[in-house]
């Protein structure tokens, strides 16, 4: 039974995130919610590549991260909450900084964005995120 459930959700999990992958787009929470947590994993990826000055992987890392804050940036948007789709916005901008650097190999500015990336997880999550009972994150109560 326990194991069933697991499966079911891990099914959910699987297609949410081909959701997302297919229509570009995050509808809602349960969507949202897989987003974060492809946003949580890449940047961790992110981090290591550059300190292993990996420049193909940190490209990808980066691209991927400008395309998942493009949809963060719509479901805000689609929730008129401007504050927090301005963060989202400024997230991918800093994310397509460090590819802009990368590629032309003005290595200096890319500590700095890499900071600034992370900038944007934490005033978005002060403002918006709350720890839910038990583990994992919601959306604040009232924010939606
Ligand atoms: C525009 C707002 C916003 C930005 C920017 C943002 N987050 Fe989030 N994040 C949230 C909210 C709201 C939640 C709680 C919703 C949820 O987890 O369902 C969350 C949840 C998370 C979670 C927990 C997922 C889970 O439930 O296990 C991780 C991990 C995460 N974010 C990583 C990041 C990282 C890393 C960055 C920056 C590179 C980032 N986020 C940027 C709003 C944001």
């Amino acid at each position: 039974m326990r194991r069933h459930l697991l499966m079911v959700l891990a099914g959910v999990v699987v297609a949410s995130l081909v959701g997302i992958a297919q229509s570009g787009e995050i509808s809602s929470e349960a969507d949202y919610d897989a987003a974060m947590k492809e946003v949580g994993a890449t940047f961790g990826a992110l981090r290591s590549d550059m300190e292993a000055r990996d420049g193909e992987a940190v490209l990808a890392g980066t691209a991927k991260l400008a395309d998942l804050f493009e949809q963060v940036q719509g479901f805000w948007a689609s929730h008129d909450v401007p504050a927090a789709a301005a963060i989202a916005t400024e997230a991918a901008e800093a994310a397509r900084a460090i590819t802009s650097a990368v590629e032309s190999q003005a290595f200096q500015e890319i500590a700095p964005a890499r900071d600034a990336l992370g900038g944007t997880c934490q005033s978005c999550h002060n403002e918006y995120r709350e720890p839910v009972d038990g583990g994992g994150f919601r959306v604040k109560p009232g924010v939606l």
